[in-house]
C-alpha cells in the first residue's frame, strides 16, 4: 500500500473500532463460574447501582460464602480437612492498579473474599495465610466463630468410616490409599523425570472444586477480579489451592480482560491459566479461544485432570473451556441481557498440538480488518 493509502486505512481502521465500541459492547458485565446466579445478580445490582468492580466482585462472590447459597465447596460449614476443620482460600484483583489481596488457609473466619479485600485496602502486601491471617482479620473487624457445621462433622465422621477416602497423600506408611494416618515418609525411589505425571487428584469431580471466580467490568470500564472457596474436601491441613493465587485462580487486566479458573487448583496453580488466558487474549484470541489455549496447556501434561476456565474481554465477549466434565456452565449479566444468563461449554476431550500458524485471530479484529479494507476498497475506486 501507499503512504496516503495507508493513512486511510488506519483512519477508516479507527472509525470503525469506534463504531464496533459504541454499538457492540456489551459492557458492564459480570461473568461467574458455574451456574451461581444469586452471585452474578448481586454483582450486577453492585454495577447498575453505580458501584465499583471491586464491590461487584467482592460482594457477589461472598454471597456463596452462606451456607448452602451456592455450592458446599465455597465457604463455611462444609467439605473439612483431614483434622475436620473448614479451612477458606480467596482472592480479588484490581485490573486497574493490579493491586491483589489475598488469604489462604484462613481459620474461623467466614468472609474470606472480604478478608482478601482487607488485604488489598490495608495492607501494601498481596498474600496472608493461615493463623496469621485470622488474627488480620479480628484487628480488621471481623468476627472469630467456629466453621464447623453438623453437615461438616457427618463429612469427616464418613470420610474417617471410610479409611479416609479420598486421601491426596503419597509415598507414605501405612498405604494412604486403604488406611488413616499418622503417616511417615517412605523411601522413594529416584524420581525420573516423565512428561505425562500422573500427579491429579482423582477426586476432582463436579462438587469437589466449586470455586466461585467471578469477573466484573463496571460502568466506568474498570475490571476486577477475585475467588473464593473452601478448596479440596478432606485436604492435607495446610494445602492451598489455586484460587487466591493471582494469575491461577484470577487475573484481570484494565486493558485486556480477566479469566478466572476453578477445578483441580493442584495442578491448574502450576500454569496460572487465568493469567495465560488473559495474555492468549492480548495476543487477540477470542475469551473462548484463549480460555481453551490454557487448558490445552494443562492437558500436554496432566491429561486426566479436571478443570475449567471463564474468560471475558473489554467489549464484553465471554467464553469458557474444560476439561474432566461434560459441561461447563457460568453465568452471565449485562448490559446487553435482560436477565442471567446460564451458558454451558461443552468441554474439549484430550491435548491438541498447535502450531504457530493455527493462531486464531480474534473474529473482533478479523471483522474490523475486513470492513477496514472495504472501505479503503471503496473510497479509492468510487
Ligand atoms: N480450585 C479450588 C481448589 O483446588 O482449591
Amino acid at each position: 500500500m501507499s503512504a496516503p493509502s495507508i493513512q486511510k486505512y488506519f483512519l477508516a481502521k479507527l472509525v470503525v473500532v469506534f463504531i464496533y465500541v459504541y454499538i457492540g459492547n456489551t459492557i458492564p458485565i459480570v461473568v461467574n463460574t458455574w451456574p451461581f446466579t444469586e452471585a452474578t445478580i448481586k454483582g450486577w445490582n453492585v454495577i447498575a447501582n453505580n458501584g465499583s468492580a471491586l464491590d461487584a466482585v467482592e460482594q457477589g462472590g461472598s454471597v456463596c460464602e452462606e451456607f448452602g447459597k451456592c455450592a458446599t465447596s465455597v465457604g463455611y460449614g462444609a467439605d473439612p480437612d483431614e483434622i475436620g476443620e473448614t479451612t477458606l482460600d480467596a482472592m480479588i484483583m484490581d485490573g486497574t492498579s493490579h493491586d491483589v489481596g489475598a488469604v489462604g488457609d484462613l481459620r474461623r473466619v467466614k468472609s474470606a473474599l472480604s478478608v482478601a479485600r482487607a488485604v488489598l485496602e490495608y495492607t501494601t502486601h498481596t498474600f496472608l495465610v493461615g493463623e496469621s491471617a485470622t488474627n488480620f482479620a479480628a484487628e480488621m473487624g471481623f468476627s472469630v466463630v467456629d466453621l464447623h457445621s453438623n453437615f461438616s462433622t457427618q463429612q469427616f465422621k464418613s470420610w474417617r468410616k471410610a479409611n479416609c477416602q479420598p486421601n491426596y497423600r503419597q509415598n507414605v506408611a501405612p498405604d494412604p490409599t486403604k488406611s488413616c494416618g499418622p503417616y511417615q515418609p517412605v523411601k522413594r525411589r529416584a524420581r525420573r523425570q516423565v512428561e505425562r505425571s500422573s500427579r491429579v487428584s482423582p477426586w476432582v469431580d463436579e462438587n469437589n472444586h466449586d470455586t466461585i471466580g467471578l469477573i466484573a467490568i463496571d460502568k466506568d470500564g474498570n475490571i476486577a477480579g477475585g475467588t473464593t472457596t473452601n478448596g479440596m474436601n478432606h485436604k492435607v491441613p495446610g494445602r492451598v489451592g489455586d484460587s487466591p493465587v493471582a494469575g491461577a485462580g484470577a487475573y484481570v487486566d484494565k486493558d485486556i480482560g480477566g479469566a478466572a479458573g476453578t477445578g483441580d487448583g493442584d495442578v491448574m496453580m502450576r500454569f496460572l491459566p487465568a493469567y495465560q488466558t488473559v495474555s492468549y487474549m492480548e495476543q487477540g484470541l477470542t475469551p473462548a479461544d484463549a480460555a481453551e489455549r490454557s487448558i490445552n496447556r494443562i492437558l500436554k501434561y496432566y491429561p486426566t485432570f479436571s478443570g475449567a476456565v471463564v474468560a471475558v474481554n473489554l467489549k464484553g465477549d465471554h467464553g469458557g473451556a474444560c476439561h474432566g466434565f461434560d459441561l461447563f456452565p457460568y453465568s452471565v449479566q449485562s448490559a446487553q441481557l435482560q436477565n442471567v444468563t446460564v451458558y454451558n461449554v461443552t468441554c474439549i476431550k484430550k491435548y491438541v498440538k498447535y502450531s504457530a500458524s493455527d493462531r486464531k485471530e480474534s473474529n473482533y479484529f478479523n471483522l474490523i480488518d475486513w470492513i477496514s479494507r472495504f472501505i479503503l476498497y471503496y473510497t479509492q475506486n468510487v
